[in-house]
């Protein structure tokens, strides 16, 4: 079986991620999104909260699977039998980093790393901006899913942030 990770904070998900997602599964038997646990900085959700509205929200690939990990992505990847990262490349910026992490990955444990280039439509788009736009009250409705778009306002609202759209 040919299993990849699509590896991420997701905080939140969104139609960025779920592109690459779902380019993904169609290219593996099957894909994991492992949300990384314990990142220093502060998240709008924890990491039970991400997995639930992941899981939900790619409920109709029938081969992708929501975990978590802490530590190191190649640990991950031998104790699961995965065989490549697949991360989506949304512009040059992404990739002096993307690359360095993707050699390192290979240095440590021979894991490989695919690059996705994202649908153009979603190039300009991440979660900390996301974030960002929903707590000053702007619209992000075309840039995440209906379900995480009501638990985004939700959160900033008990946060006391503005969330209004
Ligand atoms: O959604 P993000 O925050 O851009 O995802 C970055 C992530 C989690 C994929 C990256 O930071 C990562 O792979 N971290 C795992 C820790 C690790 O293996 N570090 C060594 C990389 S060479």
């Amino acid at each position: 079986m040919k299993r990849a990770v699509c590896p991420g904070s997701f905080d939140p998900i969104t139609y960025g991620h779920l592109d690459v997602i779902e380019r993904a599964s169609g290219l593996f038997d099957e894909v994991i999104v492992a949300v990384l646990v314990n990142r220093t900085k502060a998240s709008l959700f924890n990491v039970a909260e991400r997995i639930e509205m992941i899981t939900e929200v790619t409920a109709k690939y029938k081969n992708v699977k929501v975990d978590s990990w802490s530590g190191l992505l190649v640990d991950f990847c031998s104790e699961h039998k995965v065989s490549a990262i697949v991360k989506g490349l949304r512009a040059v910026s992404d990739f002096d980093y993307e690359l360095q992490m993707a050699q390192m990955n290979l240095q440590l444990k021979e894991v490989d790393t695919l690059f996705m280039a994202t649908t153009p439509a979603y190039s300009f788009l991440s979660s900390s901006l996301v974030k960002e736009i929903a707590t000053y009250g702007g619209d992000v409705s075309a840039l995440i899913p209906p379900k995480v778009l009501t638990l985004v306002k939700a959160r900033l609202l008990e946060n006391g942030e503005h969330g209004r759209n």
